[in-house]
């Protein structure tokens, strides 16, 4: 389905679409629209505790949901959006509890795509929208994936492959004061050197209650099938032969996920990912979908220590929390 028109009128009845990002593809509704808020929730298998971003079409959009909007909120949007950085903001009315699990905050984002610039403008709304994936499993990065993964019960509009993806940076913003909640593409200095810029000295802390964020629940992009990481290469035979012994260490459900461990392992599939940090990033999902669709009974993924910190971090963030077991 390409068609916006078609689109906004599903979003209008209260229902939802695949939209796409420049991370990674999203399913979408109009806020306004509860039926199309429950049923993200519904198609998407997704605990009702898990709040959802918000997509805005404009600064002037996002300040009309929000009851603060700090200067640091000011400069970061003005500076990174339209892109991959969610600022997550006391919400006002505006805003309903089921979008943000009752929270008190909302999570904004304006994204840096075409395609899903055009559908909230066409949509008159700002739209609800996490990943287009069944809770904790792997992100979409095309369009084909969310086709897939929600068995065609979806329309799709098709934009291409993501270009960044990895989801966006998330960022608790206060005056003063900055929490990391997710690792993304736009690391913390960047976002530091953009309020220094501007001549705001904000500190980053520590996220106040966890519990608060919830996409910092230990396991999450699981692929189908049991993802090994390795700090360093092994020899086959002595792999298999390790492998084998952790068999019952490979979790079959994690955080309510259900993941399949294949009772005996005879064959690994060894995956790899481009040695430079954004191009690993915009490969990772379709690699791990693909890996996970070869014949192998686990995938095996060789990733030194010095891939964990700086332009690596969101990239790690995320294959740490896809791994079922890790040999270092
Ligand atoms: O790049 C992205 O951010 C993609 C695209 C579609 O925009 N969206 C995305 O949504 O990754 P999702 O639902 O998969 O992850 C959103 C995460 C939630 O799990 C939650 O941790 C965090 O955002 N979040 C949303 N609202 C929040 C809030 N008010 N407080 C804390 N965390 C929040
Ligand atoms: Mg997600």
């Amino acid at each position: 389905m390409t068609d916006l028109k078609e689109a906004a009128s599903i979003l209008e009845q209260g229902g939802v679409v695949g939209m796409p990002t420049e991370t990674v593809y999203g399913l979408a509704a109009r806020i306004d629209r509860e039926p199309g808020i429950r049923r993200i929730f519904s198609v998407k298998e997704r605990p009702f505790f898990d709040p959802l971003i918000v997509h805005v079409g404009s600064v002037e959009q996002a300040r009309a949901l929000v009851s603060d909007w700090p200067a640091e909120a000011e400069v970061l949007a003005k500076r990174f959006w339209p892109g991959p950085l969610t600022l997550v903001l006391p919400k006002n009315d505006m805003v309903s509890p089921l979008i943000t699990s009752g929270l008190p905050t909302v999570g904004l984002r304006c994204p840096d795509h075409p395609v899903a610039l055009a559908l909230i403008r066409e949509a008159g709304a700002p739209l609800a929208a996490p990943s287009a994936n069944r809770f904790g499993r792997t992100s979409p990065t095309r369009a084909e994936h969310v086709e897939s993964e929600f068995e065609g019960r979806v329309k799709v509009l098709d934009g291409g492959p993501c270009d960044i993806g990895i989801e966006s940076t998330i960022v608790a913003v206060e005056p003063g004061a900055l929490s990391l909640l997710r690792p993304g593409h736009l690391s913390e200095e960047r976002l530091s050197e953009a309020l220094a810029e501007a001549g705001l000295r904000s500190e980053w802390r520590e996220p106040k209650d966890k519990r608060s964020a919830p996409g910092q629940m230990k396991h999450h992009y699981m692929p189908d099938k049991p993802l090994i990481l390795l700090a360093a290469p092994m020899e086959p035979a002595v792999l298999l032969r390790e492998v084998r012994g952790r068999l019952a260490e490979l979790p079959s459900e994690v955080e309510g996920v259900r993941i399949r461990r294949p009772s005996e392992v005879n064959l690994l599939h060894e995956m790899s990912l481009p040695a430079e940090p954004a191009q690993a990033a915009r490969e990772l999902y379709q690699g791990l979908r693909t890996a996970a669709s070869a014949p192998g009974d686990a995938l095996v993924l060789v990733w030194p220590f010095d891939r964990r910190e700086g332009d690596w971090r969101g990239l790690w963030d995320r294959l740490r929390k896809a791994a079922s077991l890790r040999i270092e």
